[in-house]
């Protein structure tokens, strides 16, 4: 069997964590028996370079011509890079919010799970860790105030800027669904995060959210207010099965949930749309500060491509083989920087894609 795949190996450590990822997908296939043909598109800063803009409507249709994308990061450093001279609608990350939108991938799912070899990279007490957790954030990702008006004006020489936050029932009901339906699968608890003390848009999330849960009453579901989930997340993280929650809730906090992994090159994700498209990306971005070094923790993207087989490919035995040879590895001490506790054997971004693609 062959599949499409669109790869954005994008900015900084984009492209070499990338690599790591279409080596381990390689040898998954090899195994297998699964093809996959990859076209490699530009985007973000890399695009910007070429084109000019950030992204071009042809890597928008080549992404929906495939069977999935899978993507590095993008972005630079906002201090120094020329990309952050230009408007804000012809920067990096414009480029990453108009294919999530024309793609409609308003379902962005971000597993922060513990690995027990990882209990002594986690910045938490171990009687706070306890036998570990394993949470589902699913963030929406097409909505919210990424998406609203937003205006910078002056008024009699007082600059004024304005971001607005709009969500329509429609919105937030297809992520509940979402949410409730992975809960389903899992161990059955939605938290709904919010902010409904102070916000309408808020007051009418947990609404639909309320109405949704009556399709689901196997489900638990609780409500929590964002302050309250940004604190609980490290006071107790493994009260926590399924995060449902809106679009900047749902980036800050998962953020902090994989920090408690160990780090934020742990996280992956999967944004989906209605269908079984999907584009598959790390929750970190390019890192500027380690690009080029050979430092950079593959992890968070090789799980990606592993969500990626599962989703959008129903290869299913071809993700857990990935899954479980990050874990093997992990068990056998390979340590990037970022997860490195002592004891362990420390490698490089590429070395570890050599030794996960050879256990897969
Ligand atoms: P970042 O996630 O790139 O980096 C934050 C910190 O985490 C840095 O110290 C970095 O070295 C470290 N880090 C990140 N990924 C790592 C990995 N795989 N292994 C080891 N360490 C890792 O966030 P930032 O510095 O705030 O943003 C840098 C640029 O990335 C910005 O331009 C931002 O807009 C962009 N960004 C893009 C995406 C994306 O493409 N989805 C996501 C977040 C940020
Ligand atoms: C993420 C990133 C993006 C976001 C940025 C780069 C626009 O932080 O994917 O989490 O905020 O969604
Ligand atoms: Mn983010």
């Amino acid at each position: 069997m062959g599949y499409k795949i669109t790869v954005i190996p994008g900015d900084g450590i984009g492209p070499e964590i990338v690599r790591e990822a279409v080596k381990v997908l390689d040898a998954a296939g090899e195994k297998y028996g699964f093809r996959l043909d990859y076209t490699e598109v530009l985007m973000g800063g890399a695009s910007i370079d070429v084109h000019g803009v950030p992204l071009t409507d042809e890597v928008i249709a080549q992404a929906k011509a495939s069977d999935a994308v899978l993507m590095g990061s993008i972005g630079g450093d906002a201090a120094t890079s020329p990309w952050y001279q230009l408007e804000p609608s012809k920067r990096p990350e414009a480029g990453l919010l108009k294919i999530r939108k024309e793609l409609n991938l308003f379902a962005n799912l971000r597993p922060a799970y513990l690995y027990s070899e990882l209990k002594a990279a986690c910045p938490l007490r171990s009687d706070i860790i306890g036998g570990g957790f394993d949470m589902m954030i699913m963030r929406e990702l097409t909505g919210g105030l990424y998406f609203g008006e937003r205006c910078t004006t002056e008024e009699n020489g007082v600059r004024k800027a304005k971001d607005t936050l709009t969500y329509d029932e429609n919105e937030i009901r297809r992520i509940a669904k979402r949410g409730f339906d992975i809960a389903r699968k899992r161990r059955k608890k939605v938290t709904s995060v919010d902010k409904a003390n102070v916000l309408d848009s808020s007051r009418l999330w947990r609404a639909v959210v309320e109405d949704v849960a009556k399709d689901y009453p196997d489900v638990e579901l609780e409500h929590m207010l964002v302050d309250n989930c940004a604190m609980q997340l490290v006071r107790d993280p493994k009260q926590f099965d399924v995060i449902l929650t809106e679009n900047m809730f749902g980036d800050i906090l998962s953020d902090e949930a994989s920090m408690v992994t160990g780090s934020i090159g742990m996280l992956s994700s999967a944004s989906l749309n209605e269908t079984k498209f999907g584009l598959y990306e790390p929750s970190h971005g390019s890192a500027p500060d380690i690009a080029g070094k050979d430092l950079a923790n593959p992890i968070a993207t090789i799980l990606s491509a592993a969500m990626m087989l599962r989703f959008s490919l129903d290869l299913d035995k071809a993700a857990d083989a990935i899954e479980a040879a990050v874990k093997q590895v992990l068990t056998e001490g390979y340590r990037t920087g970022d997860i490195y506790s002592e004891g362990c054997k420390k490698v490089g971004t590429v070395e570890m894609g050599s030794l996960i693609a050879e256990r897969v």
